[in-house]
């Protein structure tokens, strides 16, 4: 017999700084006190840190600084039975993996994990870093069946509620520049992008690819990023426990996505909109294909659509669109 991963996990997660007893393990498993030392040597090898005494048995020192599969599968607390992650050492992009295996009709929700990406990508067909150093690359795969038209405000509610678990995870503000910037004083720590494929009247299905800068220090990324990124690991001081952030991440999208298909987020959409959006009242750009266009930002509608007011006061709606925030007035 073994000890079930999940099992050894639990113990040392709720052991709240104190030991769990190999012998008692060994006991209650039916396993020799040397099968339980490899069961922790197992964890060791995916980057836990523990201490070991032999009176006392093993203590969580600090948990891996990496994604683990089966940790992050204990801490989804509340999730869809239905729900599948899968967690990839490399891929050449987590949304072409989603895309590809919703072509194999595997069921959804379901959601891909990278370390590293070799095609990451951004809006405007942009390249995302991806190197392998502790940041979040997921994509969510969904059947959403819904009109396209009720679609639109979907990235931007989903970045709200990134905006939101982060901020309760880490104490930080962040704020959402529309329609998918993750920002902390002006600088990017995440980014959102979603691709839905359309038939005539139904969505078909759609990936929700969220990259976030969690631990990987600024100073390792080529130099363009450098001062326009930062990592969440730079403001808070301190490594975040990157798997109870990722449970933390799935949790809240796919209860996000429950409330947005069925209907029930506009009340909630309004009041994190206030309180994480860092447009409104800024004089900015917005680049609509080759056209730039400047104004004051109003808010945003029903749809999603960023409006704002050009200089000779008309309200101008954009459903996308680049913003750039102007220091000095526009208009
Ligand atoms: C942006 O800010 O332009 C959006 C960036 C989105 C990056 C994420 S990382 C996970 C997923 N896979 C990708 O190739 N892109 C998204």
């Amino acid at each position: 017999m073994s000890i079930p991963e999940h099992a050894l996990l639990r113990a040392l997660l709720t052991q709240d700084a104190g030991w769990v007893s190999g012998e008692t393990l060994a006991e209650k498993f039916g396993v020799s006190r040397v099968a339980v030392w490899q069961h922790f040597e197992k964890l060791r090898q995916a980057g836990y840190t523990l201490e070991s005494q032999r009176s006392k048995g093993y203590r969580l020192v600090a948990p891996p600084n990496d994604v683990h599969a089966p940790l992050i599968d204990l801490l989804l607390k509340v999730r869809p039975r239905n729900f599948t992650f899968t967690v990839l050492n490399e891929v050449d992009s987590t949304n072409s993996e989603a895309v590809r295996e919703l072509a194999a009709d595997r069921a959804t929700p379901f959601a891909i994990i990278a370390r590293s990406q070799t095609k990451g990508r951004g809006r405007f067909g942009r390249a995302w870093h991806s190197e392998a150093n502790g940041n979040l690359y997921i994509t969510f795969a969904f059947r959403p069946r819904l009109e396209p038209a009720r679609m639109t405000p979907f990235t931007l509610w989903m970045g709200l509620n990134l905006c939101e678990v982060i901020a309760n995870f880490t104490q930080l503000s962040p704020g959402l520049k529309w329609p998918n910037d993750l920002l902390f004083n002006g600088r990017k720590a995440g980014g959102i992008l979603t691709e839905a494929r359309i038939d005539a009247d139904q969505i078909r299905d759609l990936v929700f690819g969220v990259g976030v800068n969690v631990n990987s220090p600024a100073k390792n990324w080529p130099s363009d990023l450098g001062k326009s990124a930062v990592s969440l690991t730079e403001l808070t001081g301190a490594p975040l426990d990157f798997n109870r952030l990722t449970a933390a991440i799935i949790g809240r999208m796919l209860l996000a996505y429950e409330k947005f298909t069925g209907g029930d987020y506009h009340d909630s959409f309004a009041d994190l909109w206030h309180r994480y959006d860092v447009l409104r009242g800024k004089n900015v750009t917005v680049l609509e294909g080759k056209t730039r266009h400047t104004g004051l930002v109003t808010g945003v509608d029903d749809e999603g659509a960023l409006l704002m007011r050009d200089a000779r006061g008309r309200t101008q709606r954009f459903r996308a669109g680049e913003v750039t925030i102007e220091k000095s007035p526009a208009i």
